[in-house]
């Protein structure tokens, strides 16, 4: 096995270049008549689709020196432990854009090597190219992050669509998805499906996937796959600025419990529980990450920045299934199970207040696997772009438990059985992409429809990310986020 490279975090004159072995090798970026010598290392998590655990090798170089240069072409080359040498293709990176220049960004999350994957990703690249900023990836790459077919195998692992090596056929059509993350760094946020559950107790991988407890998960994997960005706690949470965006991601997402309703904790954890559809990392206001993101949506470079962006995964505002239950602390039902009452929701009570405040433009979330869009009062857009592979459906009827109306696309809205409108795309044959463009001051947003491979990409709404006004007052700030720690501005 070897991989395609994929560029991560690009700084004013530097972008970081990873790749990946079956077999023990040294590499290098051959860059401009350079040589950049990459660090390789064993990762230890990984394991084959018989659950034994197989080693992959990590190649990973930092190419600084980029000046303000334009694309620069390159290419990896590996030196394998038996003498046979592997070089990649050549491919085009850059430095980050400069602060204040616009900057294209591809919105995108939920692969997990569902069918229409490989297209979506084809058709952003005759859509937009493959030459962009930055890939915001809103969570849930894979199905079990250990799992390396996961990450690799080409039927529509996740860098196989984003390198082009995906093999998958719709209505007559194969789809190798496209080389995107060998020209465009990936910014990636974490879903659940990046976060592995109690390995000492099962045999199988996707045992050990199903069953997280609140002192028994690990991000491992993401984190050697995903070194950068990295922000106070590692790559968990981060912010970087992307020309004139200013992006944070956080890590939201909690442990998956099927059954909400009627979930019992397992008896061997009597007296000890695992407490429900549990959060992983903690968001709520007086928490490490709050603190932190409250001091980054204030920082210079957040206000300097034409756009502030928020990515994670836990999506609050929506008409997807998966935005049920409330987001916060489980509580005990007597029965066995829990409530998750809607008043504590961590992302409407605590966050958005602090997003309004900030001036936050978009908040781009994940895992419901369908496109909606909402606007709340204070002006803060919030889009779930999800419905790449497939589709979870969408529940008009219940609606945004956020309390939010569903904003009716702008351009070409799908028509639902009656010829309405539909303010939403949860469809398992038509598949959605969506493109922040800063310059043009918008979010396209785009569908296919597999069923016609020589179908039209269609423009279907168009996101207006104008200012929000002013910013507030540190004082009305203050009242607004009581429990933040701000660093003193002027
Ligand atoms: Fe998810």
């Amino acid at each position: 096995m070897h991989s395609e490279p994929y560029l991560l975090d690009p700084s004013a004159d530097g972008v970081h270049v990873l790749w990946h072995t079956g077999a023990h090798a040294t590499g290098a970026v051959l860059i401009g008549g350079r040589r950049v010598e990459a660090t390789s290392s064993a990762l230890v998590t990984l394991h084959d689709d018989q659950d034994v655990r197989t080693t992959v090798h990590r190649h990973w170089a930092l190419v600084t020196g980029l000046g303000a240069a334009a694309r620069t072409p390159y290419r990896v080359v590996s030196d394998l432990a038996g003498g046979d040498r592997v070089e990649s293709a050549t491919y085009s990176l850059a430095p980050a854009v400069p602060p204040g220049r616009p900057a294209r960004l591809l919105l995108s999350s939920d692969h997990q090597m569902w069918r229409m994957t490989p297209a979506n990703i084809e058709k952003v690249a005759e859509t937009v190219g493959v030459e962009l900023d930055g890939v915001l990836f809103a969570g849930d790459m894979v199905g079990v992050p250990d799992r390396a077919a996961d990450w690799f195998d080409p039927p529509r692992g996740f860098f196989a669509s984003l390198t082009g090596r995906a093999d998958t056929e719709i209505a007559g059509r194969r789809y190798r998805g496209a080389p995107l993350l060998q020209h465009t760094p990936l910014f990636p946020a974490i879903g659940n499906h990046e976060v592995m559950g109690r390995r000492a107790r099962h045999r199988t991988l996707q045992a050990r996937f199903d069953d997280p407890a609140p002192d028994a998960w690990d991000t491992a994997t993401y984190e050697a796959l995903f070194p950068v960005p990295r922000g106070p706690d590692g790559p968990r949470w981060w912010s970087r600025t992307v020309g004139d965006v200013f992006v944070v991601a956080l890590f939201v997402t909690r442990a998956w419990r099927d059954a909400v309703a009627t979930y019992a904790e397992p008896p061997d954890r009597a007296g000890d529980p695992m407490g429900g559809q549990f959060r992983y990392a903690r968001v709520d206001a007086g928490s490490p990450q709050y603190g932190w993101l409250a001091g980054e949506l204030a920082s210079p470079a957040a206000r300097a920045a034409r756009y502030r962006v928020v990515l994670f995964h836990h999506a609050s505002h929506g008409l997807g299934a998966h935005c049920v239950p409330a987001y916060t602390d489980p509580v005990p039902d007597g029965a066995g199970g829990y409530a998750y009452p809607i008043a504590d929701d961590v992302v409407l009570r605590d966050l958005a207040p602090l997003f309004a405040a900030a001036g936050v433009d978009l908040v781009v979330n994940g895992h419901s696997h369908l496109w909606n869009r909402f606007r709340d009062p204070a002006g803060v857009n919030w889009l779930e772009t999800s419905n790449v592979g497939n589709s979870y459906g969408a529940f008009p009827d219940r609606g945004d438990p956020g309390g939010l109306a569903a904003v009716m696309p702008t351009v070409a809205p799908l028509a639902g059985p009656d010829g309405a409108p539909l303010p939403y795309v949860a469809d398992n044959d038509v598949t959605v992409f969506s493109v922040l463009d800063s310059g043009a001051g918008v979010v396209r947003s785009y569908r296919f429809d597999t069923r016609h491979p020589d179908g039209p990409v269609v423009l279907f709404d168009e996101l207006p990310l104008e200012r929000n006004g002013p910013f507030l007052t540190l004082s009305a700030w203050e009242r607004a986020v009581p429990n933040a720690e701000l660093p003193l501005l002027e």
